[in-house]
């Protein structure tokens, strides 16, 4: 897809609806869009390429872009393959153009493609680059937002902060909308991606939110999503919530899973409970069927989280584990968590949950744990009650 953003700035990037995982493990129902720009004044910069998937759509827009003249700079904010895979293949094709990259990310760069020798500008925060009139690039650093090596840079007269994938989302253009305010739900992908990709390193996303609150932002041009330029205060708040673990939605995310129904039983009564309680948001997942990355979503959104899990072989039942160890992973934190387990002859699961969250910093485990004898009975109900009424509070 080509469209112009502003005056000389092109969007070269491409929609990949034919991706079924992106990185492996995340599901695409809309499809991914990797985004590529070009800035076109007296001397022309390609502003990252694109994954190799879809290498020959993001060449031709190149092409097209270009008119046959030749790039001066390939400017590369991060060396993750789904941006850089096409550094070697552009610069084999014009070998005058100068690589853009900060000193990390050229030290990866022979990782990825050995015997690679091009015409490299090493960058490093606040350095500049002038384009041509009013066409000013300023670098700046944003370490671990994911990787080690990653740069945004600002395009300062027209005040675009080209983000990396900071601000970005799973979904093709073509599906969600080309700007942000044509996207009807932008968060909701948005945090599914922010979470499992940057869930870890809201401090290193609050340090890049404090750089660009010093700039006069106007644009935010991210590599994946729409690109947004109305309302950037709603992006940004969002932003600053989820890197701070903040509550997004005041509520109670309810997570189990179940071999035989019991479990599942005791979590929809939880459900109901909180509820009745008039609980302001009540959601749950089965974490055997629902999307596991849209539970972590989840489990950071609300402030609450109740989690119901069956013992298994002395054991905590292995996709109750994954979601655990997931949010582990993640950095899971600042939050109350409340715990259901089930057992026919020694329960185990509620212990080992336990100890999971112990592990985790400013996690909250309410006292007791409710234990389910195999189904839940008459009896249980008070002990689910009380729990309700607790995280409730
Ligand atoms: C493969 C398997 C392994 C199990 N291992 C244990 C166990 O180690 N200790 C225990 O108390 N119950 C164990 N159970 C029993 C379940 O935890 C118990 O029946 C529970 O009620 C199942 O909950 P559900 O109905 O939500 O699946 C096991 C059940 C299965 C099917
Ligand atoms: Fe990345
Ligand atoms: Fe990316």
């Amino acid at each position: 897809m080509i469209r112009q953003i502003a005056g000389g700035i092109s969007y070269i990037g491409v929609d990949d609806l034919a991706l079924d995982l992106f990185e492996g493990q995340y599901v695409l129902p809309e499809g991914m869009a990797y985004n590529s720009y070009v800035i076109d004044s007296e001397k022309i910069a390609i502003m990252d390429t694109a994954d190799a998937d879809v290498a020959d759509t993001w060449q031709a827009n190149l092409k097209e872009v270009l008119h046959g003249r030749t790039p001066d700079y390939l400017v590369a904010h991060h060396m993750e393959p789904d941006h850089a895979a096409l550094i070697a293949k552009t610069l084999e094709e014009y070998p005058s153009c100068t690589l853009v990259t900060g000193a990390v990310a050229l030290k990866m760069l022979g990782q990825f493609f050995p015997g690679i020798d091009p015409k490299v500008l090493v960058v490093k925060e606040g350095d500049t680059l002038e384009l041509g009139p009013g066409k000013t690039l300023r670098f700046f650093a944003a370490p671990l937002v994911h990787w080690p090596e990653v740069m945004v840079s600002f395009l300062e007269e027209d005040g675009i902060l080209f983000s990396a994938d900071a601000f970005g989302k799973f979904g093709a253009l073509g599906k969600c909308g080309f700007w942000g305010d044509e996207d009807d739900d932008w968060a909701c992908e948005a945090r599914r991606y922010y979470f499992n990709i940057c869930g870890k390193y809201g401090v290193q996303v609050q340090k890049l939110l404090e750089k660009a609150g010093g700039l006069d932002v106007k644009v935010i041009a991210p590599l994946h999503g729409p690109i947004l330029r109305e309302n950037l205060k709603y992006y940004l708040d969002l932003y600053n919530t989820w890197s701070s673990y903040g509550v997004e939605t005041p509520g109670v995310f309810v997570a189990y899973a179940s071999m035989h129904g019991g479990t599942r039983a005791a979590a929809l009564k939880m459900v109901e409970l909180l509820k009745a309680l008039g609980c302001p948001k009540v959601s749950s997942a089965d974490l055997s069927r629902d999307d596991m990355a849209e539970a972590v979503e989840d489990a950071f959104r609300y402030g609450k989280l109740i989690v119901a899990a069956p013992t298994y072989d002395g054991g905590l039942f292995t996709p109750v584990h994954n979601f655990i160890h997931l949010l582990q992973a993640k950095g899971w934190t600042r939050r109350r968590v409340g715990l259901i387990e089930n057992g026919s002859w020694a329960p185990q699961s509620g212990r080992i949950m336990k100890d999971m969250f112990a592990q985790m910093k400013d996690v909250d485990v309410i006292d007791p744990i409710v234990t389910i004898r195999s189904v839940m009975k008459e009896a249980d109900i008070p002990a689910l009650e009380a729990l309700a009424s607790t995280i409730n509070q």
